[in-house]
């Protein structure tokens, strides 16, 4: 998507990705990562989202990747967190407490901001993304970070012929044409998400479903 799209859904509060609790996915499934508590992780396209708050409460150290100041000013206020403000080439870095949001297209995010990053959490990136922007997106990540950092990936699948994204179907083979070749792939659940998301009924989803998968580098 064009970036003005994501600034001006923030813009106009348009942010019905947002969520008002912590993804049961990630609570129930990071642990699984084994990322010591004390170690940096990435949340790419993090958004306001309230699982950076979590990760912090396990003892991480959080680095998160958004377009909008909007949403990273909004996170910070949220909190009562007044950050820290500089610059790094074409980002605005904002730091304070645990958190470091680096403001920018997370395509011209310098490898710097990830270095030491032992875990990375993706809800709702890979699936902002549309299907031909995918693999750009999955090659960024490769480029950025150490095999040895897991993510745990949270994607959606439902019949792309029925709804146009954000968020966008992707499909386990499209897991695998992503990162088989780089990530051992373990999907860790599966769970009916149109109850808990409704706004996809009323665009024509008669099925929804949301994956969980570790993703493991290959060394
Ligand atoms: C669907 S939202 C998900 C936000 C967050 N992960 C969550 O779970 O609430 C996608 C977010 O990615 C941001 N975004 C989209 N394209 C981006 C890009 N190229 N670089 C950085 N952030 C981007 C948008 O502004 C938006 O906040």
């Amino acid at each position: 998507m064009d970036p003005t799209f994501w600034r001006e859904r923030w813009q106009n509060k348009d942010i019905g990705f947002h969520q008002p609790d912590i993804h049961a996915l990630l609570q129930m499934n990071w642990p699984r990562l084994g990322t010591a508590s004390g170690s940096k992780v990435f949340v790419p396209l993090c958004g306001k989202s309230l699982d950076m708050v979590w990760l912090a409460e396990q003892g991480h150290h959080v680095v998160g990747a958004e377009l909008s100041e909007i949403a990273i000013d909004e996170f910070f206020a949220e909190r009562g967190l007044k950050p820290q403000v500089r610059g790094a080439g074409n980002f605005v870095v904002k730091s304070a407490g645990p958190y470091e949001l680096w403001c920018g297209d997370i395509f011209e995010l310098p490898p710097d901001a990830v270095a030491g990053v032992a875990g990375v959490y993706d809800r709702a990136a890979l699936v902002a993304f549309p299907p031909d922007t995918q693999e750009r997106y999955a090659d960024k990540l490769k480029e950025l970070l150490s095999a040895a950092a897991p993510v745990l990936l949270v994607t959606l699948d439902y019949d792309a012929e029925r709804m146009t994204g954000p968020p966008f179907s992707v499909p386990r083979a499209q897991v695998d044409r992503l990162f088989a070749e780089s990530h051992a792939i373990t999907e860790l659940e599966c769970r009916d998400a149109l109850d808990l998301n409704p706004r996809f009924r009323q665009r024509g989803l008669f099925a929804l479903n949301e994956y969980a998968y570790l993703l493991s580098g290959r060394n």
